[in-house]
């Protein structure tokens, strides 16, 4: 992996990778942006694979939203919970499946809730010939919910079978809207990093 220009000091972003799917092309957006990211300079950048971790659709009997540490996760979901709680930042990595996003990802945001409020929330989409459009729409709703603060600009790729070679897009105004998206995104991450140490954030 390429860590060029990763900043430690700076705040967390996470790379989610929302797509679990044998033969997936997740992992190709994900690490095209995190590239984009680590060259922006502003963040120390993880890419978190939700296929690394067990997420099942199977959930508690009660909401993770007021339960805190004490939420029964599953001991191999350990990670993905760290790692979504460290990140002052997301970039969620999301295809387009029947007009919305896939279910790994709605498990994934189901099981936790503080993870994910008052943090900022770009996405990089893609798919055929909406290029994730619907999948970013539905994402926008549901994370509100759990007041995240989603980014207006975002990075969608229609046809992602045929747009991207060797790991990257092949429209060239694509690493130009990845700094666009970064430079909003590091603007938010700071605003609600400040935000959060200085009070707690009122839900
Ligand atoms: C179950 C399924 C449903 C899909 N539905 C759509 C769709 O509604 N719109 C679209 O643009 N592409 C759709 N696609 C195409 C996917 O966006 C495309 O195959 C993409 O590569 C899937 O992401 P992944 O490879 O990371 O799993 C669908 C693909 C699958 C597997």
């Amino acid at each position: 992996m390429d860590n060029t220009r990763s900043n430690s000091s700076g705040p967390r972003l996470a790379v989610l990778i929302g797509s679990v799917r044998e033969g997936r092309f997740g992992p190709v957006a994900a690490e095209w942006f995190a590239q984009q990211a680590r060259a922006h300079g502003s963040f120390e950048v993880e890419v978190v694979d939700l296929a690394d971790h067990d997420v099942p659709t199977e959930l508690p009997a009660v909401s993770p939203k007021y339960a805190g540490d004490d939420y029964p996760r599953p001991a191999g979901m350990a990670g993905l919970t760290a790692a979504l709680e460290r990140a002052d930042a997301f970039a969620v990595v999301t295809p387009e499946y029947n007009h919305s996003y896939p279910a790994s990802l709605k498990a994934a945001v189901d099981w936790h809730f503080t993870q994910w409020t008052a943090k900022p929330v770009a996405f990089v989409s893609y798919g055929g010939a909406a290029g994730g459009r619907h999948a970013v729409l539905h994402l926008e709703n549901v994370l509100t919910e759990l007041h995240a603060v989603t980014i207006r600009d975002g990075l969608a790729f229609p046809d992602c079978f045929t747009g991207w070679q060797d790991g990257a897009p092949l429209d060239a105004r694509a690493a130009g809207r990845a700094k666009t998206l970064l430079d909003q995104l590091t603007w938010w991450a700071h605003a609600l990093r400040s935000a959060r140490a200085a009070s707690p954030y009122p839900v």
